[in-house]
């Protein structure tokens, strides 16, 4: 009995040492604080120049030949503007980021049936960010509802949620992992595990077919609905079918990383840790670490960058530091340090009054298609204050 908690003690002490060591290696620079206060102030004001050019019936994606460009409410990207608004509401206290978030929920609310993957970046996104703050029960039941949508669209044969629609075909796309974290939280929320085993199942067949040897993801993986094969891998927003597109390996980071956070499988850690070494370790990577659109693309170092990838990596990359050993942790921190300077300097942060009150200029979104290319983004804006926003609580153990 005695030896047990001897054991346990020293198990105990053990973990006190490393938690600490952990912190110190997480502790927030002055500087960088600095920075992220005056950028956080500044993307308050920017908004409320947003605020003032959208519609009440729609949600803004991005600033075009000197409008900004506006998506009806099931557009994939909606979730994210009042989701920045919350963020920023969180960050400031500014009521009038609430108010205008707020303002989008109900159309959003409308949403929770639509037969789309993205569901998971609609709903999370605002409802999720709102629940945080207010936990109010209907917005709970649009969580869950969603949930159930988005549920619905997995193939038990593919072992994957379709992402886009096709006659033939089983579409699966990397991006999809980000939704998988509207299924964990309605799990939490429901009590009812079924949605988090099926992001599991998800996780787990994308982990097996989406990836090389090198981490670094495929786009796209067209699977057999019948017998649930892999029948092809390629690109759509990628430079090509063999070469990593850059935000589709930061939507695997992040999506990896939330999943260890959420699920606690040291499968899913060590897969984030072989993508956050594919990413950092490229020497395609700029300097200045907001890297080009694709990791191949073919005119590097003139090839465009894109700030929204480059946000991403620094979200996951702070999330993803508080579950490794000391020296990962100072370097995907550093990493992440350098991309926020990067984006708050004026190269990628408009001015006030500028870039139709988005704060960052420069993202791609796909540039085979050659649609908004080299523009603001409205997710790029979501993951940056999201970053600076998890920077601020280093070392506080809050998410
Ligand atoms: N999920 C769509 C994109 O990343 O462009």
């Amino acid at each position: 009995m005695k030896t047990n908690y001897v054991l346990v003690l020293i198990v105990m002490l053990l973990g006190a040492v490393h938690g600490n060591a952990q912190n110190k290696a997480l502790n927030p620079r002055l500087d960088i604080l600095k920075i992220i206060d005056k950028s956080l102030k500044n993307a308050t004001e920017q908004y409320k120049v947003l605020i003032k050019n959208v519609e009440p019936d729609k949600f803004p994606e991005t600033f075009t030949k000197g409008y900004v460009k506006q998506k009806a409410p099931n557009g994939w990207v909606t979730g994210f503007y009042p989701g920045t608004l919350l963020y920023l509401y969180e960050a400031t206290k500014d009521t009038v980021m609430y108010n205008a978030a707020l303002q989008k929920l109900p159309l959003l609310e409308k949403q929770k049936y639509i037969s789309s993957h993205d569901i998971g970046f609609m709903i999370n996104c605002s409802f999720g960010n709102a629940y945080t703050i207010d936990p109010k029960a209907e917005y709970k039941e649009t969580i869950i509802t969603s949930a159930q949508t988005l549920a619905s669209r997995l193939n038990p044969t593919v072992g994957c949620i379709r992402s886009w629609d096709s006659q033939k075909d089983f579409l699966v796309i990397i991006d999809n992992m980000m939704n998988l974290e509207l299924l964990t939280l309605a799990s939490k929320l429901s009590g009812d595990s079924s949605y988090k085993k099926i992001a599991i199942t998800h996780a787990d067949t994308t982990l097996k077919n989406h990836f090389r040897p090198d981490y670094s993801s495929y786009h796209l993986v067209v699977y057999d609905p019948l017998s649930g094969a892999v029948t092809r891998k390629k690109t759509v927003q990628g430079a090509g079918d063999e070469t990593a597109w850059a935000r589709g390996q930061a939507w695997a980071l992040y999506g990896y990383t939330m999943m260890y956070r959420e699920i606690g499988d040291r499968r899913y850690l060590e897969h984030a840790k072989g993508i956050a070494k594919f990413i950092l370790d490229n020497p395609n990577l700029p300097k200045d670490k907001v890297p080009y659109w694709d990791f191949s693309a073919p005119d590097i170092p003139n090839a465009l960058r894109d700030a929204s990838a480059g946000a991403l990596y620094a979200s996951a990359l702070i999330e993803l530091a508080g579950f490794v050993d000391t020296k990962s942790a100072k370097e995907y921190i550093h990493v992440a340090e350098t991309i926020i300077k990067t984006l708050s300097g004026p190269e990628y942060t408009a001015a006030i009054g500028d870039n139709g009150g988005f704060l960052l200029k420069h993202g791609v979104g796909s540039l085979p298609d050659k649609s908004f290319v080299d523009e603001p983004l409205a997710y790029a804006d979501y993951y940056y204050v999201e970053a600076m926003l998890r920077y601020k609580n280093l070392g506080k153990g809050k998410r």
